[in-house]
């Protein structure tokens, strides 16, 4: 390998590069990355209309001494419904409530992580015609033991109206299960609504789950897409993603069922929150907007033809994201705590219709319109530009790749002969799946390493890449492989998301010309160079990453020309290698760092080095400048 690291003699990767996709698929943000513990806090989950399925509550006692019941009683205009809860027990008689009481449950997603020491937020609303004592209470899983309780004692006249109260609970113990209880022992008819229990610990206190962020901001994202995917489609339009229906108030937002992957989410995940995460994670937010087009789009209804009404939130959408804290929707951002602007500067039309009928009509609608009111708004047209033109104008296109291993890694060649003129791609999902991939296998990220390498040599005409899908609930495996997999409590990264690491610092770094010399083994071999300034140190360093998709170590030589040698540090220079005894190895709870990047110290750093590639490896050297 032949690497030309003389000054000036590189190119700037786009500083966008490398990213992330989120999508609210496998739960990954209702009971994932959004820390609420309560599932289902406005009881809609069922329906607007009564009687409703308030699933996963359930009931504490039996028949005979409590009645639960759906009304649509509910002081929030857009989510009317509210839980009846009639108790016919007591502790005078006749009819004897049972030790602890009666009441409901929520065992949240799968159940509830309550750990020992933490504070957690309760909130909820209430109503009675009578004096109410009611227990709020974080329980184990079968909810023989209390992790942590506290009451709420009113008089009737406090709580004739619709009340809001607040309680903070400190567990005194341990539960990765648990559930939140509202339970009394006074007979009479209290009404319960949009419920809530949140952690306070969470990340940089905004509600996201602490652990799970982590992982984000380790991989560096320079861009986050969201909220889909297919989930901004909707199977039916009726049931796509609608951000007007994910601001404001938590309490006032209906919630949604997302009929693509098949669950209800109560939006506490919205689009203020999505922005949200993008700033707290340094990153740019892409937002997908849907474009009037379903995603099986199986009624010629499920087109909208005039589109206008969509084209309006679309419109609507960046005023609430950008407008001053006196514009209409910029006001409603600023009310809910952010009253700077967010830094959106780009909005995909659309996700996956480019085949779909009216596809192109609606985008030109949607595009002009945006263009016309936000000219800097760089758009993203879903049509593929990598081999042929686009008919249509835009900034950007998408470019989506599911396939097996040894197709990704060929596909490293996808852009080497698209066009150098005309709009960029966006690689917004990319993927080995199928028997190669298993639930997140080395293959798979052994050959989208490969890939990456080919989009980094690539990068004068690709600006962002990101993964798919990103997260996975353990309890709804919706789709496979995954980056990051989780519980209520653990999670872990697949080889995948391991290999993600290996490119954090490409995005915005200098691209070496490097040269791979030909022999038989080269054609398993991809490798790119790098330079790179660390922010934290100012040092900078020079990587090379080498895949080696063969079946045979293969001796390398590596020579690196203008290497001014004696700002080289060498002792301080890295070998980092990602492999695994099998191709199928995978991560899991129980062995989380079965697939991770081993580094040691680089010992044979210089202008020549020789490097030895395991079979099926993903080697990465840093030289410290
Ligand atoms: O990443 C999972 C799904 O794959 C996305 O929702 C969709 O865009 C693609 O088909």
């Amino acid at each position: 390998l032949i690497v030309n690291a003389s000054e000036g003699s590189g190119r700037q990767i786009p500083e966008t590069l490398f990213g992330i996709f989120f999508e609210e698929i496998n739960h990954a943000g209702a009971g994932g990355i959004w820390a609420e513990l309560v599932s289902n806090r406005g009881f809609e989950a069922g329906g607007q209309s009564t009687p409703s399925n308030i699933d996963p509550w359930s009931i504490i006692g039996n028949e005979s001494s409590i009645i639960l019941s759906t009304d649509r009683s509910s002081c929030f205009d857009r989510n009317k419904v509210a839980l009846r809860m009639e108790v016919l027990c007591d502790t005078k008689g006749p009819k004897l409530c049972p030790a602890g009481g009666v009441g409901v449950y929520n065992p949240g997603y799968w159940g509830m992580n309550i750990e020992e020491g933490k504070s957690y937020k309760v909130v909820l609303h209430i109503r009675s015609l009578e004096d109410v004592d009611i227990s709020v209470s974080l329980a184990s899983k079968n909810g023989s033991q209390i992790l942590a309780t506290s009451n709420i004692v009113a008089s009737s006249s406090d709580v004739s109206n619709w009340t809001k109260v607040e309680v903070m609970l400190e567990a005194k113990e341990t539960d990765h299960y648990g559930r939140l209880q509202l339970t009394t022992t006074s007979k009479g008819v209290i009404w319960f609504d949009q419920v809530s229990a949140m952690p306070v610990d969470t990340y940089k206190g905004l509600g996201f789950r602490k652990e799970l962020v982590e992982m984000l901001a380790n991989i560096k994202p320079r861009f986050i897409r969201f909220p889909g995917g297919c989930f901004v489609e909707g199977e039916w339009l009726r049931n796509a993603f609608r951000w007007k229906e994910s601001v404001g108030p938590w309490e006032e937002r209906p919630g949604h069922f997302g009929d693509v992957w098949m669950y209800w989410t109560d939006d506490g995940l919205g689009y203020f929150e999505f922005l949200q995460l993008a700033e707290d994670l340094g990153a740019l937010p892409i937002w997908v907007i849907n474009n009037g087009i379903s995603h099986l789009l199986r009624l010629l209804a499920e087109i909208c033809l005039s589109c206008s009404s969509l084209m309006q939130e679309m419109l609507d959408s960046i005023e609430f994201a950008r407008g001053d804290a006196d514009s209409t929707w910029g006001s409603v951002r600023a009310a809910m705590g952010h009253p700077e602007p967010f830094n959106l500067k780009y909005v995909a039309i659309g996700n996956e219709d480019c085949g779909k009928k009216n596809y192109r009509g609606n985008y030109l609608k949607f595009y002009h319109a945006l263009k016309h009111a936000y000219p800097d708004i760089k758009i993203i047209s879903n049509c593929d530009g990598s081999s042929r033109k686009l008919d249509h104008p835009a900034d950007m296109y998408d470019f989506h790749i599911y396939t097996s291993a040894n197709n990704m890694f060929s596909m490293a060649h996808q852009f080497d002969h698209t066009s150098r003129t005309g709009p960029k791609a966006f690689v917004s999902e990319y993927a080995v799946t199928g028997n190669d991939a298993g639930t997140g296998s080395f293959l798979a990220a052994l050959a989208e390493a490969g890939f990456l390498i080919g989009l980094e040599k690539n990068s004068d005409v690709i600006d962002m890449a990101s993964y798919a899908p990103l997260f996975m609930n353990d309890n709804d495996r919706r789709w496979k492989p995954d980056a990051i997999i989780f519980n209520s409590w653990q999670q872990y990264g697949t080889p995948s998301y391991w290999m993600q690491k290996f490119f954090a610092e490409s995005s915005g770094a200098t691209l070496l010309n490097s040269l791979l010399q030909s022999n038989s083994s080269t054609s398993s071999l991809i490798a790119s160079a790098i330079t790179w300034q660390n922010s934290e140190d100012n040092s900078n360093y020079l990587r090379i990453k080498i895949v080696n998709f063969g079946s045979n170590p293969v001796r390398l030589n590596i020579s690196v020309d203008g290497l001014t040698l004696n700002s080289i540090d060498f002792s301080a220079s890295t070998k980092t290698v990602l492999t695994a005894n099998n191709l199928m190895d995978e991560n899991s709870f129980k062995e989380p760092n079965k697939v991770v990047p081993l580094q040691t110290q680089f010992d044979n750093a210089g202008e020549q080095m020789d490097v030895t590639l395991p079979p099926h490896s993903f080697t990465s050297l840093d030289l410290l400048g």
